[in-house]
């Protein structure tokens, strides 16, 4: 097996020669604009993405860690306030809450999506909850309508966590769109991927849209003039260039993920492997963009050793729960607590599911695992 054979978890970078030229286009029209930090190309992509999601504001960043910081900030959260969150995500859903100086309180998934379980959000609903932060994950989104029933009934903000879900509808809204506001990524890993770091706020109401522009850039009101405190978090212009030309393509690209996606589901099919490789169930309701194909299996650690064995690489998204982070101690959660989060903190794996893929790579991936889980049960 060669390197270029290995069956790699990401295609980063452009797709070829053609792709890199439109990249150094853009980037040179960018220099040309003088749009660096904001500008032009951010104010056309932001356009674009307004459109095509079909929401009233669509606010470029500088990361969608930044994004979520600012969106919950923009939603009212406070020092001290309580948000309530999956066990179960990327490190920052969690970390921006506590930067903020409010409370991370967890609770567990549901066990078939392993996006957060709304009934147990409502269990943790307190005097003190400012926002309920649902992570719409791998691709798929929680399921929002129990949750906007809670954030209606209880008057609650709902900032989704969007980072993995661009372009992703839910009963026909786009993920982002649904609760107060929605955050993107655009790390070089997602579907959509910038050339570095950079993020969207998305949201539908003028007064939040209004914070959030001004939370990205020290909240200055203009002339020097801070009403309240912000960040430096702008979207990169060179990074809105390159989504720009990224963005035409990604219909495209998501349609390959949706064929690599059901070719995995049906080679699992076929060769009898549900029980022992079980994939995630649907959210209903939601489409999915298939940021990762994600099944459960027992000893998912020397799995994947051998899959690497055999030339093909894959994930552990994520291998431990956010609630037992060395730093949430604080917060006292116990082991034991979060049992669905815990237990697909041990058995995920992420198998390689982009656009670059060549037809009959899942099946290949199957096929290898096929021989692997016989191996490990002898
Ligand atoms: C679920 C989730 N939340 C938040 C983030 C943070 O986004 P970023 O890396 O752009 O800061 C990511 C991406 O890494 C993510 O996957």
């Amino acid at each position: 097996m060669t390197v270029k054979d290995r069956i790699r978890m990401f295609a980063v970078g452009p797709d070829d020669p053609e792709e890199k030229n439109a990249w150094i286009e853009a980037l040179s029209e960018a220099i040309d604009e003088n749009s660096f930090c904001l500008g032009s190309k951010t104010e056309q992509f932001e356009s674009t993405c307004q459109k095509r999601l079909g929401v009233a504001h669509a606010i470029g960043v500088s990361s969608g860690t930044d994004g979520l910081k600012i969106a919950l900030a923009a939603a009212g959260v406070q020092p001290g306030d309580e948000v309530i969150l999956p066990a179960y995500s990327f490190f920052s859903t969690a970390s921006v809450i506590a930067q903020l100086g409010a409370v991370p309180v967890f609770v567990d998934l549901d066990v078939e999506t392993l996006c957060i379980c709304p009934q147990q959000v409502a269990d943790k609903i307190s005097e003190t909850t400012r926002a309920i932060l649902p992570v719409h994950l791998y691709g798929q989104t929680a399921a929002m309508d129990p949750l906007l029933q809670l954030s209606e009934k209880y008057s609650i903000p709902i900032v989704e966590d969007a980072a993995q879900a661009f372009d992703v509808k839910y009963r026909g809204r786009s993920a982002g769109s649904i609760g107060t506001a929605g955050v993107f990524s655009f790390y070089p890993t997602k579907n959509l991927a910038a050339a570095g770091d950079a993020g969207m706020v998305v949201c539908q109401d003028d007064k939040i849209a209004a914070r959030v522009r001004l939370l990205r850039v020290h909240g200055d009101t203009g002339g020097y003039r801070h009403e309240m405190l912000g960040w430096n978090a702008r979207m990169d212009g060179f990074q809105a260039a390159i989504l720009s030309v990224r963005l035409e393509k990604l219909h495209q690209q998501q349609e390959v993920r949706r064929r690599n996606a059901m070719e995995y589901l049906e080679t699992l099919t076929n060769l009898d492997l549900l029980e022992q490789v079980t994939p995630l169930g649907h959210t209903e309701g939601s489409d999915h963009c298939w940021h990762q194909f994600i099944v459960r299996v027992t000893q998912r650690d020397r799995l994947r050793e051998q899959l690497s064995q055999q030339g093909i690489d894959s994930g552990a998204y994520y291998p431990s729960t956010l609630p037992e982070q060395g730093c949430f101690k604080s917060l006292g959660y116990r082991r034991g607590e979060f049992p669905i989060a815990e237990s697909a903190a041990q058995t995920v794996v992420a198998l390689p599911v982009h656009h670059r893929l060549a037809a009959g790579d899942p099946a290949r991936v199957v096929e290898a695992i096929h021989k692997t889980v016989g191996v490990l049960a002898d």
